[in-house]
């Protein structure tokens, strides 16, 4: 699949199937994660893989638009470490959400639906999905994404505006 065809059928997902996801899947979805541009290369990121149906469950009641997580086989928590290093300070938060990104183009190709659930800033998220999945002091979760094959169809599509893009200065068209 071209990687532009991938961008177009990446498509919020949140009804799946019972199958589980293969662990050859999820490595290669965290080995996606992890070929991610990085600030500093510093890479101030974890992923935990959540497929215990209990957990899953805790983590669908995190905010209010988790609840796809009741019906999904898998959720893998992209978590940063939130503090700065050595002389330069972390961009993990951006480093997260290229990380996130390249996970839910990967898991296009393999044919599996996925949603992006953003949990940080808000501090309640954070203080909620911590709890469930015992993370340390220093881990701070970024986003959860819930993960399973596709059972609702989506159209591919862009959503390209052209009143969005400027030419050399604001306001010139392109
Ligand atoms: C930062 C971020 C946070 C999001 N959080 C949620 C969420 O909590 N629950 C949800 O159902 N979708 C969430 N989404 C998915 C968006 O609703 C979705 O991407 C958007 O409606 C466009 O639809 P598409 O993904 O099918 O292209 C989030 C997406 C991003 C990028």
């Amino acid at each position: 699949m071209k990687v532009y065809d991938a961008m177009l059928k990446r498509r919020s997902v949140r009804k799946y199937t019972d199958k589980p996801i293969d662990k050859e899947h999820v490595e290669l979805l965290l080995k996606a994660a992890m070929a991610a541009p990085s600030g500093h290369n510093l890479r101030p990121w974890s992923f935990l893989v959540v497929d215990d149906r209990e957990t899953l469950d805790e983590l669908s009641e995190v905010h209010k638009y988790a609840k796809m997580l009741k019906g999904a086989p898998l959720c893998i928590a992209v978590c940063g470490e939130s503090y700065s290093e050595g002389r330069y300070q972390t961009l993990w938060d951006q480093d997260c959400a290229a990380a996130t990104e390249n996970i839910l183009l990967q898991a296009t190709e393999l044919g599996i639906g996925t949603v992006w659930l953003g949990i940080y800033p808000s501090e309640a998220n954070r203080t909620r999905t911590k709890k469930v999945l015992d993370l340390p002091d220093h881990i701070t979760p970024y986003a959860l994404i819930s993960l399973g094959y596709p059972a609702e169809e989506k159209e591919p599509r862009t959503q390209y505006d052209e009143s969005k893009i400027h030419h050399n200065k604001w306001g010139n068209k392109y």
